[in-house]
């Protein structure tokens, strides 16, 4: 049985419900409240035991929430590695406007992480058990531009696959020191990352192409929303369509993706079968309301119609 960890230094308490409509000032009465531990680490390892795998969550926590944090993780049945911090981990907040359809995501910085957090992460996973190590989610102030970087090179050195979705420059420079498996950029974090704008396929296909090559990851998985996503690696680029489904809330489709990809490797399939089931989820995800993820049967169910479509 292959064995995930994930690591989420910026994790949160997901909270949402919905309202008739939003509007300032006065207060937006809300129903069907969901309380979930999100971030994007603990996202995945929720997704990938769904599907049936073994993961381990490595994320830090502190204060309040962090202890509420804790106590949802054990009713999701999450297999928790906890780091204790100083701060308070935040709260994320998605609140459905009815009448619209809109989504509003409200989610803050999260705490300052002291430096010294990134040494006691790296001694953890050092002698964690795992074959693949998802780092997701953004870098939290306070610790280095190179912690993901170390964190690959660590894994690359005891023979595992490392998995990195960050943005900014937790992506930036968590590629600049290769031991990449693979990244997950959305294409607006690709353009961050380039300074370009990337308008066509054949752009975003270079640009990936371009990151390969320079040897900082083995394969790039450029999510599009709704327009599906590319897989680039030195085999070539290959751009599939989003399954398509009715959408009722966006929340938590790339970490379904990472999920579904890693799923399907360790299950023994092809990296482009495992790129449709990671599609599969991503759009399992978009059905589910609030901070819910994609559900096992929807992603089997999406794969199997996409695949008798193609
Ligand atoms: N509306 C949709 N319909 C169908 N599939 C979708 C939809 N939105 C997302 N997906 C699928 O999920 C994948 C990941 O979505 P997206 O590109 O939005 O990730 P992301 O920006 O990383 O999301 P997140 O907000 O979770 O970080 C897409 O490549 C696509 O396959
Ligand atoms: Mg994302």
């Amino acid at each position: 049985m292959t064995n995930l960890a994930t690591l989420t230094m910026n994790p949160t308490i997901d909270v949402s419900f919905e309202v008739d409509r939003m509007f300032p000032t006065h207060k937006n009465r809300g129903r069907d409240e969901r309380h979930d531990p999100g971030g994007g680490g603990i996202n995945v390892a929720r997704v990938f035991a769904r599907l049936g795998g073994n993961a381990r969550c490595f994320y830090l926590a502190g204060g309040a929430a962090g202890a509420a944090l804790d106590v949802l993780m054990d009713r999701h049945g999450l297999v928790r590695c906890r780091i204790d911090i100083d701060g308070e981990t935040r709260v994320a907040m998605a609140v459905l406007d009815r009448e619209t359809g809109l989504q509003y995501r409200l989610v803050a910085d999260g705490p300052e992480i002291g430096p010294e957090k990134a040494e006691e992460c790296l001694a953890l996973l050092e002698t964690a058990d795992f074959d693949y190590l998802v780092a997701s989610g953004t870098l939290p102030r306070g610790l280095p531009d190179d912690f993901y970087a170390r964190v690959a090179a660590l894994a690359t050195k005891r023979g595992k696959r490392m998995v990195l979705d960050s943005s900014g420059r937790g992506l930036a420079h968590g590629l600049a020191g290769g031991n990449i498996f693979l990244a997950k950029p959305s294409l607006e974090e690709l353009r961050a990352l380039c300074g370009r704008r990337l308008e066509t396929d054949e752009e975003i296909a270079e640009a990936g192409r371009e990151i390969v090559g320079q040897g900082k990851c083995e394969h790039l998985a450029v999510t599009l929303g709704s327009d599906g996503a590319f897989l680039i690696n030195a085999q070539g680029a290959l751009r599939l369509p989003a399954v398509p489904v009715e959408s009722v809330s966006a929340v938590g489709s790339g970490d379904s993706f990472v999920a579904a990809m890693i799923f399907g490797l360790a299950s023994g399939r092809e990296i482009e079968d495992a790129f449709r089931l990671a599609l599969a989820a991503g759009a399992a995800a978009v059905l589910t309301p609030g901070t819910d993820l994609a559900r096992a049967d929807d992603i089997y169910r999406l794969y199997a119609a996409a695949k008798a479509q193609a």
